[in-house]
């Protein structure tokens, strides 16, 4: 083991070997995954956001195929119903629902929320994995800038109204999709959203991650002791059409260096169902194995007590809602 921690931390320390193609099949290779479709989901009820696209599309498949009964949630009707049906073509299931919600409309969010509740007795996963980088700054519904607003708050309430079926489900799994780009962002309340003059979309992404990531350690704190197990991870740098459309330049210089979908999705797919994810709570992931929250002294030192009690109260105040269980 010691040999494979020691292989493992060389090819962590330089992100090109980490975050591509390359960490993905070494790691496999060197920590002998076993397959994915040795997972066993069959009863278990998962909920995916983003389930229609890039990476999200290859887990939402490989969990149909694993036995999952699922609910595929992405913006549009008709694109999610097109989706959800090749799912089921593709993985012989007949399991898999959809829903349209943008993560980013609180409203949509409640809905999406009662209807899991009202469709499902159980929620054994839900995965927060929708998410894009946009050049240009959005607002949502509400006025919060789109990316925390669909990355940051719409996640948070969906994770509060649906936390007591959590809490009901035994062994149930909260898992956020951010991104390595957070290594780079400080933890900011007051500049969570760049306003429209300093307004840079990378950066205003790197913060909403780095805010994802935050509030999983923060969920499993408080909530962890109800036998709710919270991870979050990142999927490396993957060949989708998010990063297309976000990053040509980089999608265009890294082509064959990027991963597939699949291999971005493995992670998520095995936190999902393993066993070895319910050991621990709160961690961040990268092919299988929990990786540190900061890289860099500037950012850890940003990450204070005070300022994560500070972003706990400021999501909760935006999404309108005090996670508690009374019990
Ligand atoms: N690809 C990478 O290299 C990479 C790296 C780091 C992190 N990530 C993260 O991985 C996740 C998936 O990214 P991807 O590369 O697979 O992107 P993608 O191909 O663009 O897929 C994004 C998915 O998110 C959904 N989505 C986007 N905004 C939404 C919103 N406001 N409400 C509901 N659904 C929304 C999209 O659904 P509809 O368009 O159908 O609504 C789509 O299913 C994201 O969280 C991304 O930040 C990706």
């Amino acid at each position: 083991m010691d040999i494979r921690n020691d292989a493992d931390r060389l090819i962590e320390a330089p992100v090109v070997t980490s975050f591509s193609r390359m960490g993905f099949e070494l790691r496999s290779r060197l920590d002998h995954w076993t397959s994915l479709d040795s997972v066993d989901l069959t009863d278990r009820v998962v909920v995916i956001t983003g389930g229609t696209s890039g990476i999200g599309r290859a887990a939402a498949e490989q969990l149909a195929r694993c036995g999952a009964t699922l609910v595929v949630v992405g913006r549009a009707h008709d694109r999610n119903a097109l989706v959800a049906a090749e799912i089921a073509e593709a993985s012989g299931s007949d399991r898999i629902s959809h829903h349209a919600a943008d993560m980013g409309d609180y409203e949509q969010v409640r809905q999406l929320a009662e209807r899991v509740l009202v469709d499902h007795t159980r929620l054994d996963v839900l995965i927060h994995n929708a998410g894009a980088l946009s050049a240009v700054r959005h607002l949502a519904p509400d006025g919060t800038e789109a990316t925390v607003a669909s990355q940051v708050v719409g996640p948070f309430l969906l994770t509060t109204l649906l936390l007591e079926r959590l809490v009901d489900t035994a062994g149930a799994r909260v898992l956020t999709m951010s991104s390595g780009g957070m290594y780079t962002a400080r933890l900011h309340i007051a500049g969570l959203e760049m306003g429209s003059a300093d307004y840079r979309g990378s950066e205003q992404y790197a913060r909403a991650k780095r805010a994802q990531v935050t509030l999983n350690e923060l969920w499993a704190a408080r909530f962890g002791s109800l036998g709710v197990t919270f991870h979050a991870l990142h999927p490396g740098w993957v060949d989708t059409p998010g990063v297309d459309a976000a990053l040509p330049r980089f999608a265009k210089a890294m082509g064959p260096f990027l991963r597939s979908p699949a291999q971005g999705a493995d992670t998520l797919v095995w936190l999902a169902g393993d066993p070895e994810a319910l050991g621990s709570n709160g961690l961040f992931w990268l092919d299988r194995r929990p990786r540190p929250i900061h890289k860099l002294a500037r950012t850890r030192a940003s990450d204070t007590p005070e300022r994560r009690t500070h972003l706990w109260r400021w999501v909760a105040e935006r999404a309108g809602v005090d996670p508690a269980i009374d019990r």
